[in-house]
């Protein structure tokens, strides 16, 4: 299983660094173990997870006040990348035309790429899910090596309703028949629910937020498939 926090806009360096720390204490080399601080609190030491960015601007460097480019990713090592998660999408106007240009960025650099995608409410209301998460999809080389595709509905992200275990099956079965991507399910993970959801057929892994900010939480969520 492969475990992702993505700590949004959570931590500083400092509490960041003891974050890391407590963490390194918890897992072993054979963990899958991804972490995504916000990007100030990037750290330059060796740790026995890896460290991404949650997001970054399809450059180099350049005047794009506010952004962060490849050249800093690379100082710190980071070669993994988020694209596409719905607080980018919904909150900061991330389009289709965006997050196409940052995937072709993350590919021709050779980056890893954890592509978020999901549905709103009313679409899962409506039971046009699937449709829509192929739309989604479009943009991107789903044939991409270095490509994890973490399905997230909008609904369960942040709100404690995650999932139900078949809907979860069903969208990793029909993903599955577009791509060999490596799947994830991400919204409101946590100690309770992780044993179920590590249960379903296909999932690889997990993009776990709120759950994530406290290290010894990660942990237990971790140390729980034991
Ligand atoms: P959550 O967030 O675990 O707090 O629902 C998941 C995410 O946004 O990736």
């Amino acid at each position: 299983m492969i475990f992702v926090a993505n700590l949004k806009c959570n931590h500083t360096r400092n509490s960041f660094k003891e974050y890391a720390e407590t963490l390194d204490k918890n897992i072993s080399e054979n963990d899958i173990v991804l972490v995504f601080p916000p990007s100030v609190a990037f750290t330059e030491e060796k740790h026995r997870f890896i460290q991404g960015a949650q997001n970054f601007y399809p450059c180099e460097n350049g005047s794009f006040t506010g952004e962060v480019g490849k050249e800093m990713l690379d100082e710190f090592g980071i070669i993994t990348v988020l694209i596409g998660h719905s607080e980018r999408r919904c909150i900061f106007n991330e389009n289709e035309d965006l997050l196409k240009s940052k995937f072709e960025f993350a590919k021709k650099h050779n980056l890893n790429v954890i592509y978020c995608i999901g549905e709103s409410e009313e679409i899962y209301n409506q039971g046009t899910t699937k449709d829509f998460l192929l739309k989604q999809l479009n943009n991107i080389d789903l044939t991409y090596e270095n490509l994890i595709i973490a399905y997230e509905p909008i609904w369960a992200i942040g709100t404690g309703k995650v999932a139900d275990s078949e809907t979860i099956k069903d969208i990793f079965s029909f993903l599955s028949q577009k791509t060999e991507a490596t799947l994830l399910y991400g919204g409101s993970v946590n100690t309770k629910n992780i044993k179920e959801i590590a249960k379903i057929d296909l999932c690889e892994g997990v993009l776990v937020g709120s759950a994530s900010w406290d290290v010894n939480n990660f942990i237990e969520i971790i140390r729980s498939l034991d």
